[in-house]
């Protein structure tokens, strides 16, 4: 039986830092776990990620969703060749079409959301575009990658910033003018006046109580996973730790640091041959990684073990959240 459907995004600030390594090899272990699974490119001007699965050429993509509107949802699903897991393809290379209207976003929020799965795990572009940010923020689950360096982490703090400030002007488009304080996502970075979160309370003090408690609860309830990439040594997670401790001082942001992926050159051969590296050795350290940070999102200790070319499973309800370092 199909339980309610959990979206998953995964987003970074900064190109090339693993979200798509990270969101295919969750997607299976979650899939290779029985849950019913799809995976969905919504890096639009790029998309790639059919290639880290091994699927040459998909049929067609998430952009034949705009030019033909007689499709039903299971038109996009491609089969993956793994039980249980299912690919939406973002499909095509198209100049400009990286940027979404409205109306298409919402045409792709309804389609996710239709979806008959258990959970849906989306590819995002990286930076904090509009369409990006949206995406990000209509998923039940937000999970932000960084890799340990100053720039990154920056980029991350920004993105997360920009993902906020997104959410507080669309929970305030009732109201013009905080509406507007709130969007500064346009102007990322050119205006420190507004980066700490405190300034824009007060702000929004001057209106009026009721606001401040709106206002409030969108930051409160905003709590973005972080899972840190490309880690070499014990020191690099000290950058997870500098990431939330910065989100919480001038974002007032929770940012839960909820596992590392570290380098490794299984990874980097496992892209080239095109088979994930949780499929070819379930038990390798970074396969270990992956069951690791998908054991925290989901509350479960999942154990995938390989026995003669098949993979098994266990799973048990974890009884505390945290993780190890
Ligand atoms: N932990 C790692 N160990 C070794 N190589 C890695 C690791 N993580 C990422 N890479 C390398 O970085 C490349 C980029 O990874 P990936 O495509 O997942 O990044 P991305 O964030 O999705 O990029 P983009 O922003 O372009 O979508 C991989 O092809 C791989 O070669
Ligand atoms: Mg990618």
């Amino acid at each position: 039986m199909i339980s309610e459907l959990k979206v998953v995004a995964v987003g970074s600030g900064k190109g090339g830092v693993g979200k798509s390594l990270l969101c295919a090899n969750m997607a299976i272990a979650m899939a290779l776990s029985g849950m019913k699974v799809v995976l969905v490119d919504t890096d639009y001007g790029a998309s790639n990620l059919h290639a880290l699965l091994g699927i040459s050429n998909p049929r067609f993509g998430l952009k034949d969703l705009f030019q033909q509107t007689e499709l039903d949802p299971e038109d996009f699903l491609l089969n993956t060749g793994i039980d249980n897991l299912k690919f939406m393809s973002g499909a095509g290379d198209l100049p400009g079409s990286a940027n979404l209207t409205p109306e298409q976003l919402s045409r792709i929020h309804e389609l996710i959301r239709s979806l008959e799965a258990d959970m849906a795990f989306l590819d995002l572009a990286p930076g904090n575009s509009y369409t990006n940010m949206d995406l990000f923020n209509l998923a039940d689950e937000q999970v932000v990658v960084c890799t340990p360096e100053m720039t990154a982490a920056m980029n991350t703090l920004s993105f997360i910033k920009t993902g906020l400030f997104r959410k507080i002007s669309g929970e305030f488009t009732d109201d013009r003018e905080i509406h507007d304080i709130t969007d500064y996502s346009r102007h990322l970075g050119s205006d420190e006046e507004v980066f700490e979160i405190n300034r824009l309370r007060m702000k929004v003090l001057d209106k009026d109580k009721d606001a401040l408690a709106r206002l409030n609860a969108v930051i409160r309830n905003y709590r973005p996973h972080l899972v840190l990439n490309r880690v070499r040594r014990k020191k690099d997670l000290l950058m997870g730790d500098n990431v939330v401790q910065l989100a919480r001082k001038y974002l007032e942001v929770e940012t839960d640091f909820c596992g590392y992926l570290i380098e490794s050159e299984r990874i980097h051969d496992s892209v080239d041959e095109m088979i994930p590296f949780l499929i070819k050795d379930p038990q390798s350290p970074p396969s270990k990684n992956i069951q690791q940070i998908v054991g925290a999102l989901t509350k479960m200790d999942i154990h995938l073990v390989k026995k003669d070319g098949a993979i098994y499973v266990s799973k048990q309800v974890k009884l505390t959240a945290g993780w190890e370092s």
